[in-house]
C-alpha cells in the first residue's frame, strides 16, 4: 500500500524545483553502487546518471555511443544505492531523436525499469513539445542547454556557447520555452557567467550549472572530475576535491610490492 507523505522524505522534481531562490543545489554525477551511495550519504539532492558515463565508465571518447541498455543498466545500480537524492537518468544520443513515441517508451524505461526520478534531455526550444509530452505523461524532465555534447560533431568540437549576442539571445529563448513545456529545472553547460546569471534570471525553474558562472541555482561536476579519477581532461570549470586517482595507484603498487615481496598476506590474513 501507498505510504501517505513516504516519497517526499526523499528529493524529487517538485522539491528541487522549490529550491530556486531558497537554497544552492550542489549535484554530481553518478554511475555506479557504491559512489552513488557515498554520494547519497553526502547530502547531495540530485544525482545525475549521465550519458558522460560513456567516457567515464566505458572508454569511449564522445557520449554519443552509449546505448540505451547501457543507460539502464547503470541507473538501475544507483537507483539501488540511492535513499534520498533525485536520481535523474540521461537520455542517450538518437534514444529520442527519430520520434517522440520513441522517446516517451526510453524515458518509461528509465523510470520504470531503472528507477530514476527523472530524465535528463540535451537540447532547448526545438526539444521543448518533447519535453511537454513527456510531462503530460507523468515524467518529470531537467533540460540540457549551452554545450550540448551529444551534437559535438555539428558543432565541430566542444566550445563555450552563447558567447555572441545572436546566441545569448537563443538560449534564452531554450531557456525559456523549456521552463514552459514543463521542465522542473535544467543544465546550462559552458556559457559566459554573464549569460548564465541572466538565464537564471529570467526562469522560474532552477539552473543547475556546469561552467556557467557562479549566479546559477546549482552546480553540478561530473564525480571523476571532483575526485581526481579522471585527470586526462581537465576543463577549466572543474575544481578537483580530491586525488583519488593517485591514492589508487599508490595503492596499486603497495599490493603489488606486498605480495611480490611476500608481505603479504601474513598470519593476519590467514585462516
Ligand atoms: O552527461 C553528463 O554527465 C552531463 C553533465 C555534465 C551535466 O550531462
Amino acid at each position: 500500500m501507498l505510504k501517505l507523505g513516504s516519497i517526499m522524505s526523499t528529493w524529487n522534481a517538485i522539491s528541487i524545483k522549490q529550491m530556486k531562490g531558497r537554497q544552492k543545489l550542489a549535484c554530481l554525477t553518478a554511475y555506479d553502487f557504491s559512489i552513488a551511495k557515498l554520494v547519497d550519504e553526502a547530502g547531495i539532492p540530485l544525482i545525475l546518471v549521465g550519458d558522460s558515463l560513456a567516457m567515464t565508465m566505458l572508454g569511449h571518447e564522445t557520449t554519443l555511443p552509449v546505448t540505451m541498455d547501457e543507460m539502464v543498466h547503470h541507473t538501475k545500480c544507483v537507483s539501488r544505492a540511492v535513499k534520498h537524492a533525485l536520481v535523474v537518468g540521461d537520455m542517450p544520443f538518437m534514444s529520442f531523436q527519430a520520434s517522440e513515441d520513441l522517446a516517451v517508451a526510453n524515458a518509461g524505461r528509465i523510470i520504470k525499469e531503472a528507477g530514476a526520478g527523472a530524465v535528463k534531455i540535451e537540447g532547448g526550444a526545438p526539444r521543448a513539445h518533447l519535453v511537454k509530452r513527456l510531462v503530460e505523461n507523468g515524467i518529470a524532465v531537467m533540460g540540457h542547454i549551452g554545450l550540448t555534447p551529444q551534437s559535438v560533431h555539428q558543432a565541430g568540437g566542444y566550445h563555450v556557447e552563447g558567447r555572441t549576442a545572436e546566441d545569448a539571445d537563443r538560449l534564452l529563448a531554450d531557456a525559456r520555452a523549456l521552463q514552459e513545456a514543463g521542465a522542473f529545472a535544467m543544465v546550462l553547460e559552458c556559457v559566459p557567467a554573464a549569460l548564465g546569471m541572466e538565464i537564471t534570471r529570467a526562469v522560474n525553474v532552477p539552473t543547475i550549472g556546469i561552467g556557467a558562472g557562479p549566479d546559477c541555482d546549482g552546480q553540478i561536476l561530473v564525480v571523476h572530475d571532483l575526485l581526481g579519477l579522471q585527470t586526462e581532461l581537465s576543463p577549466k570549470f572543474v575544481k578537483r576535491y580530491a586525488t583519488i586517482g593517485d591514492s589508487m595507484t599508490d595503492a596499486f603498487n603497495a599490493y603489488k610490492r606486498d605480495v611480490e615481496s611476500g608481505d603479504y598476506p601474513t598470519e593476519e590474513h590467514s585462516y
